[in-house]
């Protein structure tokens, strides 16, 4: 059978919500994980040092026991913060800042009105070497939402890299192949996440014989030529700018399927081995590692994890349901059905 061991790989991406749910979801990633870049956008969102080093600690809390995972904390950025703010969150060891544009998804209420405000902030950041991590979608009505990330190149994006040229910006859970190309043509100071739903997914399997509500998530799925130019990106020449970010997003399932149901998909329960299949399909499990456990690790300037995990190539049912507090569950993604490679735990 062939089997595949590589350096633990980090989330250079996550959701984990808070209280119960935190306790649901946790345990998934801190057993394949060694680290994870924490999302900033609880209700309330983390936009001081104390919140995040609140949350942290009940992270801490939440770990199983003798677990070696290590949560990387970040901060909600706002209208408000200020560059005294960034230099508070360096020397409490606050890795980034995540820029939400003001209703672009789940909890962003509070998120940012005119980046172009707070390029004294920015500045600051890429002196202290924060890092700059991006949602990247304008959230103009007028722009179609299959193009929002397109637009937020032009528009945002590029200014901004003018702007601040030093600053190191992590182009979030990237979507079409003019995200991949701004990436891959851009100084070694902007890098890209990638989420195994971009990867294998497209908007067929969003739309077609009915929506299927555990699909969406946003950035929205795009086209089959995106996604095979994200498997491009991430296989290619270039590889070394991509790294693993699941964006896994927990919501109850409740919420999903609903009349108006929340953009999120869960796919932390097997976020390796769903990657696994993406670089296997793509004839490139010699790549699987750097992506996973080297490239995300090298941009955040933080040391290769210690472990090494292994897959097994044989199939792996992913539950249907999860429990998730409060008498909810949630569906993870390809719940019911299976993932083509294994964890060895
Ligand atoms: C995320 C969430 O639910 O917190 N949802 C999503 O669709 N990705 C927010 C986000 O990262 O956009
Ligand atoms: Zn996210």
């Amino acid at each position: 059978m062939q089997t595949l061991t590589i350096i633990q790989p980090d989330d250079m991406h996550l959701h984990l919500r808070d209280g119960e749910a935190l306790k649901a979801v946790l345990p998934f990633t801190a057993r394949q994980m060694g680290r994870a870049v924490i999302m900033p956008n609880l209700k309330p969102p983390v936009v001081s040092v104390a919140d995040a080093m609140a949350y942290k600690a009940r992270i801490m809390d939440a770990l199983p026991p003798n677990s070696t995972f290590e949560p990387l904390m970040t901060l909600y950025l706002t209208d408000k913060s200020t560059p005294e703010l960034v230099r508070e969150a360096k020397a409490a060891g606050i890795v980034a800042f995540k820029l939400y544009p003001a209703g672009a998804t789940t909890n962003s209420d509070s998120g940012v009105t005119d980046l172009f405000k707070l390029m004294p902030v920015l500045q600051e950041m890429a002196k202290q070497g924060v890092l700059f991590l991006v949602h990247g979608e304008v959230t103009d009505p007028e722009v179609d939402i299959f193009d929002r990330e397109a637009v937020f190149i032009e528009r945002v994006m590029k200014p901004v890299l003018q702007q601040v040229p030093d600053l190191k910006v992590v182009f979030e859970h990237i979507t079409t192949a003019d995200a991949a190309r701004l990436v891959m043509e851009a100084g070694d100071n902007v890098a890209a996440s990638v989420t195994p739903q971009h990867l294998l997914l497209n908007r067929n399997d969003l739309l077609v014989g009915g929506v299927r509500p555990h699909r969406y998530c946003l950035p929205v799925l795009k086209r089959e030529s995106h996604r095979k130019a994200l498997v491009e990106a991430v296989t290619g020449d270039n590889a070394h700018k991509f790294f693993l970010g699941t964006d896994s997003a927990p919501h109850a399932r409740s919420l999903k399927e609903n009349a108006c149901g929340c953009a999120g998909m869960f796919s932390a329960a097997t976020a390796i081995e769903l990657y696994a299949e993406v670089f296997d399909k793509a004839g490139a499990l010699d790549k699987l590692e750097a992506f996973a456990s080297k490239n995300g690790a090298r941009f955040y300037g933080l040391p290769e994890n210690p472990r090494s995990i292994t897959l097994i190539k044989q199939p792996c049912p992913v539950e249907a349901a999860i429990p998730f507090g409060d008498g909810e569950v949630l569906v993870p993604m390809r719940g019911g059905e299976q993932v083509a490679w294994t964890v060895q735990y």
